[in-house]
């Protein structure tokens, strides 16, 4: 297992890492769509079977590739490939420029030890969650390479964190 220079991750993570229940993002904010966008840009996403299902439609991201996860051989997605195991998912990224993993917490799990960056919405809050992004703030090699500035969406704070390996 190594770390690619091109894998991110990207996500919204309460103070506690939390990133949802019960199969839909707990905090959003509305800002935090557009940064998506900007930092996804036309590259390619990894996301899990579940998250795709939480997407408007059940249906994978316009102007992406989209990778989806699935242990389900006959799962298809209209707009998207599938890939099996996460050897199948590097496979079939393998040639591509930028690759982000959005999700959910099995995927992040499964990929961060192939990412080089994480981009973190960092919401000041504790939100009830039974999904969780991996902590990186106790987890060795990573550093808050960019803190982002304090942003507020209705009495919520929060920030746009860069993180990185060392
Ligand atoms: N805050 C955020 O930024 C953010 C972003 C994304 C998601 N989320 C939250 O995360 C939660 C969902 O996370 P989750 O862990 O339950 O679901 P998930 O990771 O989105 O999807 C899980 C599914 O992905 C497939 N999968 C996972 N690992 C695999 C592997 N190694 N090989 C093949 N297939 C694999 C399986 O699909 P099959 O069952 O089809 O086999 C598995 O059931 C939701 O609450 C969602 O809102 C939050």
């Amino acid at each position: 297992m190594s770390v690619r220079e091109n894998f991110s991750a990207v996500v919204a993570a309460d103070a506690g890492w939390g990133i949802g229940l019960n199969g839909t993002q707990t905090l959003v904010v509305p800002e935090d769509r557009k940064h998506f966008r900007s930092v996804t840009g036309r590259g390619t996403v990894i996301v899990g079977r579940r998250t795709l299902l939480d997407f408007p439609g059940g249906r994978p991201l316009k102007n992406r590739r989209n990778i989806v996860l699935t242990r389900n051989p006959d799962f298809t997605v209209e707009g998207g490939e599938t890939a099996h195991s996460v050897e199948e998912a590097l496979t079939l990224v393998s040639d591509d420029e930028q690759v982000f993993v959005i999700g959910g917490e099995s995927v992040y799990r499964a990929l961060l030890p192939y990412c080089r960056r994480a981009y973190v919405t960092r919401i000041d809050a504790d939100a009830e969650n039974d999904a969780f992004f991996p902590a990186l703030d106790s987890l060795p090699g990573w550093r808050l390479a960019d803190p982002g500035e304090e942003r507020e969406h209705d009495g919520l704070r929060y920030r746009f964190e860069l993180w990185e390996r060392e």
